[in-house]
C-alpha cells in the first residue's frame, strides 16, 4: 500500500507508535514490522506539513538517528567545538536551534540569532516538526530572490540554499581587467550542499551568468517528484528509487538519462545525464588548471580537502607552495579565472544537482568553459560540446 499522508494512514501509525511504545517488547516488535513494511513510496506531491504532525514514531526516530542530520561527530557540528559556541550566522543552519532563532518560531524576533548558540545541537526533529514553520511562507536566497514556501519546504530551502550568489561574484570583480591578476580576489566559495540553489536554477541565480546568456529557470521534472522530499525520505535522507521507475528506466539514480543528445562530445547515449556533468566539469577544471598557468603565470592546485581548496605553485613543481611551514593560498585571481572556478566549484558543491537541475548545471559549464577557451586559444567547434 502506497504510504500516503492522509489522515488516516497518520492516525493510524501514531496510535501503533503510542501503543508501541507503553511497551519495550511491543516497540521492537513494532520496529520490526516497520523495517518490513514498504520502504519509502513516492508519497503526493506535496505541500508537506509535518509540523502538524506529533512526535512520537520510532521508524522515523531510528531512519533520522542514522542520517546524515543527526550526525553529531559531523564537520558539519563540530567545526565550532574549540570556540564551544556556535556563531550566530552560522547557527541559523549549523543548529536546530539557530534554526528556530532565524524563524522566530522559538518565540524570538526572526533574524540571525543576537548571541552565539550551544555547540552540541543538530538538526533535530523540532527543526522541521514545529508547529511555528507553517507561517514561514517566503525564503530568502542569497541572490536576493524571495522565494514562496509551503510546509517543510520552508526548512530544507533555507538550510540548503548556500551562502553566495552569482552576484556576489560579479561585484567583486566588478570593474577590474578580465585578465589582469588582482591581489584584493579571494576565492569565493559557494559552500556546501547547495541543493535548493541548483534546484532553482537561473531563477535562483546561485551561479555565475555571463552576459547575454539565458539560463534554464527551476527545474520542474514532472509534478510527482517536484519538491525535495518527493524524492528524499525527509528522516533517512535517502532517495526513493523505487519511484523514479515510474518514469525512468535506469539501475540507480546516477544511470537516468532523457537526453538524446550528448553534452561532453563522448556520443555516449548509454549513461546517465550525471556522466555528462562530470566531464564537462573534468574539462572545464583542466581548463582552469592550463588559465593558472598560461595566463596569470602561476600554476594552482586544488585540495578539496583543505579550506579554501585552492593554493599556489608559482614554482610548477606540482606541490603546494609553504611559507613558514603553511600552504600559500592561491592569490593570483583574475575576474575570468575566479568566475569560471567559482561556476566550477558551484556544480560540484551539490552531488545531486544531475537531478535537482542538470540543464542549469550543464549551462553554466559550458559557458564558463567558452570563457575561457578564448585566451586559451581553444576553438569550441573542436571541443564538440552542447550548451
Ligand atoms: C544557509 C545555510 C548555512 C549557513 C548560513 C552556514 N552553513 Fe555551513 N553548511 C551548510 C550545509 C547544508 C552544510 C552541509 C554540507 C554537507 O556536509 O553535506 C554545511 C557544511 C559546513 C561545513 C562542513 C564542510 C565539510 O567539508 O564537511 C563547515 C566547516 C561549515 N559548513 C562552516 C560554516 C561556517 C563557519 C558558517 C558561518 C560563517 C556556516 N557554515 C554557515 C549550510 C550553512
Ligand atoms: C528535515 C526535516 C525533518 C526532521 C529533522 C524530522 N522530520 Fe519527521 N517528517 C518530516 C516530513 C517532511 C514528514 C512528512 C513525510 C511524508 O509526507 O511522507 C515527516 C513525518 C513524520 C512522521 C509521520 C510518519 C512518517 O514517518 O511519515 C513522524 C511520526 C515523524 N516525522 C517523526 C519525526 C521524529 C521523531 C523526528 C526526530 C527524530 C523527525 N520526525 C525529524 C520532516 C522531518
Ligand atoms: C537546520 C538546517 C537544515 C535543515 C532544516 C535541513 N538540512 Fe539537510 N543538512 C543540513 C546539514 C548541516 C547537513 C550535513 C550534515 C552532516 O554533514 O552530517 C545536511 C545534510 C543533508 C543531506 C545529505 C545527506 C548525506 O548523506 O550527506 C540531504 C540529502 C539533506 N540534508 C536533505 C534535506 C532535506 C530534504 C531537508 C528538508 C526536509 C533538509 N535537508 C533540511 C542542514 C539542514
Ligand atoms: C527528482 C528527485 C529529487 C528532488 C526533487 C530533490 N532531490 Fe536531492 N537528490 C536527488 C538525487 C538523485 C541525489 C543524488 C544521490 C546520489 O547520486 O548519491 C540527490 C542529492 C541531494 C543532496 C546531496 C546528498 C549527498 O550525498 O551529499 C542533498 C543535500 C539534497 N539532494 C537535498 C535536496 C533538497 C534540499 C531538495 C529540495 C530543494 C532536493 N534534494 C530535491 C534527488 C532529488
Ligand atoms: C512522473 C514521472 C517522473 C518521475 C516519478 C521521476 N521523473 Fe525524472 N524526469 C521525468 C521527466 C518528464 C523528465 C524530463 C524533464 C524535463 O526535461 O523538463 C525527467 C528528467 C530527469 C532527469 C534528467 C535526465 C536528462 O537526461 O535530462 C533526471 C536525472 C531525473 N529525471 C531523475 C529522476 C529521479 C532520481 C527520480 C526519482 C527520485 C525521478 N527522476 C522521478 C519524469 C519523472
Amino acid at each position: 500500500m502506497p504510504r500516503h499522508l492522509t489522515t488516516l494512514t497518520t492516525s493510524t501509525a501514531l496510535l501503533t507508535a503510542a501503543l508501541a511504545l507503553c511497551s519495550p517488547v511491543g516497540a521492537r516488535a513494532q520496529e520490526a514490522a516497520d523495517d518490513a513494511a514498504t520502504p519509502f513510496v513516492l508519497p503526493d506531491a506535496g505541500p508537506f506539513n509535518p509540523e502538524k504532525i506529533e512526535i512520537r514514531n520510532a521508524e522515523a526516530i531510528t531512519n533520522w538517528y542514522r542520517s546524515a542530520h543527526a550526525d553529531a561527530a559531523a564537520e558539519a557540528f563540530r567545526h565550532w567545538d574549540e570556540d564551544e559556541e556556535i556563531r550566530p550566522v552560522c547557527a541559523v543552519c549549523h543548529s536546530g536551534e539557530g534554526f528556530r532563532s532565524f524563524h522566530g518560531l522559538d518565540g524570538s524576533a526572526p533574524g540571525i540569532p543576537e548571541a552565539p548558540v550551544p555547540t552540541g545541537g543538530v538538526v533535530d526533529c523540532g527543526t522541521c516538526h514545529n508547529e511555528a514553520l507553517g507561517s514561514v511562507t517566503e525564503i530568502t536566497f542569497p541572490s536576493g530572490l524571495v522565494h514562496p514556501v509551503e510546509g517543510v519546504e520552508a526548512a530544507c530551502l533555507t538550510c540548503h540554499q548556500g551562502r553566495t550568489a552569482g552576484i556576489t561574484v560579479e561585484k567583486a570583480i566588478d570593474g577590474s581587467a578580465v585578465d589582469s591578476p588582482n591581489p584584493d580576489l579571494r576565492f569565493i566559495n559557494p559552500h556546501y550542499a547547495t541543493a535548493a540553489a541548483t534546484w532553482l536554477g537561473g531563477y535562483g541565480g546561485a551561479g555565475y551568468h555571463y552576459d547575454g546568456r539565458d539560463y534554464t529557470g527551476r527545474f520542474f521534472h514532472a509534478r510527482p517528484v517536484s519538491s525535495c522530499n518527493s524524492c528524499h525520505e525527509p528522516h533517512s535522507l535517502e532517495v526513493g528509487f523505487d519511484s523514479c521507475l515510474t518514469c525512468h528506466e535506469a539501475e540507480t539514480p546516477r544511470d537516468i538519462r532523457i537526453a538524446r543528445q550528448s553534452y561532453d562530445g563522448s556520443g555516449n547515449l548509454g549513461v546517465g545525464i550525471r556522466s555528462d556533468i562530470d566531464s564537462n566539469a573534468a574539462l572545464l577544471f583542466g581548463m582552469i588548471e592550463a588559465y593558472a598557468s598560461e595566463v596569470t603565470g602561476t600554476p594552482v592546485i586544488y585540495d578539496g580537502q583543505r579550506y579554501p581548496y585552492f593554493f599556489a605553485d608559482a614554482n610548477g613543481d606540482a606541490a603546494v607552495d609553504t611559507a613558514e611551514g603553511r600552504p600559500v593560498v592561491y592569490g593570483a585571481w583574475t575576474p575570468r579565472l575566479l568566475r569560471a572556478t567559482y561556476n566550477w566549484k558551484l556544480v560540484g558543491a551539490d552531488p545531486g544537482a544531475y537531478a535537482h537541475n542538470p540543464y542549469y548545471a550543464l549551462e553554466l559549464l559550458y559557458d564558463s568553459i567558452e570563457d575561457l577557451a578564448g585566451p586559451l586559444q581553444i576553438e569550441m567547434d573542436e571541443l564538440d560540446i552542447l550548451r
